[in-house]
């Protein structure tokens, strides 16, 4: 995966988080949203763009909401946003943030927490859906998408795609980031497949220039575009788009992500 998709992990694990808070805790969520990287207005407008225009005026849904680094914005610009959220700590960011108090935030599991009412889009960003670690769990995700649509509403997921085709025969690791420090030291982040359960974890190997080290791994599990499409058809949606991006474009052998929507038969 990326370094983009590695923004999504955790970077430490502190004292005093609270075990319920998954890998997003207290000590996590404290540093989710600085500035650049993934909250810099270059990524987060393209697809707040997007949210805006399939919501088509109706309300949303986002699962695993996060601090509201997208929902808040999306708010913002007048949609009824609610969302689902794991971690207490990432979701106590939102309040605070413009916007942040419109939207409606239960704490539970993406998997199985239905809230009320019926949405024009619920949408699954920043590769969230891999941190649902087994495939029936990623299929629940799907299902539990589909019942919080109305007819003719819209499943949006965007999420890296593995770099398998980096995998040589025998070996099970590909190097995202070597970075030696200049003062000695420095950091070296991997991702560990396995293609038979198609879980991965992406480790993170950071030394400081005094040579104390610090090892720390956060578990994935990835589906590709097809495998999605079949999940979406078990949860009786269809494809309506597949692309590469948040600029919509068409999605390759190159790509190196995937955003793709799936709809609700309007007859539902
Ligand atoms: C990478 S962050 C993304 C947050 C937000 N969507 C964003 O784009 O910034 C992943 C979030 O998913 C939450 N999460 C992970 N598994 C979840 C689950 N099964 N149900 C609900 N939230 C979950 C984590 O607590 C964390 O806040």
């Amino acid at each position: 995966m990326s370094d983009e998709a590695k923004a999504s992990g955790p970077s430490t694990v502190g004292r005093g988080d609270d075990p319920a808070d998954g890998w997003f805790p207290e000590s996590v969520a404290t540093g989710y949203d600085g500035p650049g990287g993934a909250n810099a207005p270059e990524v987060v407008t393209p697809a707040v763009d997007v949210l805006e225009d399939l919501a088509d005026g109706g309300p949303v849904l986002e699962f695993a909401v996060g601090t509201g680094r997208i929902a808040a914005p999306l708010a913002a610009r007048g949609v009824a946003v609610s969302g689902i959220e794991l971690s207490r700590a990432m979701a106590a960011r939102i309040a605070s943030k413009p916007a942040g108090d419109a939207i409606d935030v239960t704490i539970g599991d993406m998997t199985t927490t239905r809230v009320a009412g019926q949405f024009s889009l619920v949408y699954l960003v920043f590769n969230t859906i891999s941190n649902v670690t087994t495939q029936d769990g990623q299929v629940d995700v799907f299902r539990n998408a589909a019942a919080h649509l109305r007819p003719g509403g819209l499943f949006l997921v965007e999420v890296g795609l593995p770099d398998l085709r980096r995998l040589p025969p025998g070996q099970d690791t590909v190097p995202f980031t070597v970075a030696p420090g200049r003062e000695g030291g420095g950091y070296v982040g991997f991702d560990q497949y396995d293609v038979v359960t198609q879980e991965f974890t992406s480790n993170h190997v950071t030394v400081t220039p005094e040579g104390k080290g610090r090892f720390f791994r956060i578990p994935f599990r990835y589906a590709w575009p097809a495998e999605m499409h079949l999940m979406a058809r078990i949860a009786g949606m269809n494809l309506k788009y597949r692309w590469a991006g948040w600029d919509r474009s068409e999605l390759t052998a190159q790509s190196t992500k995937q955003v793709s929507v799936w709809e609700k038969p309007p007859s539902a």
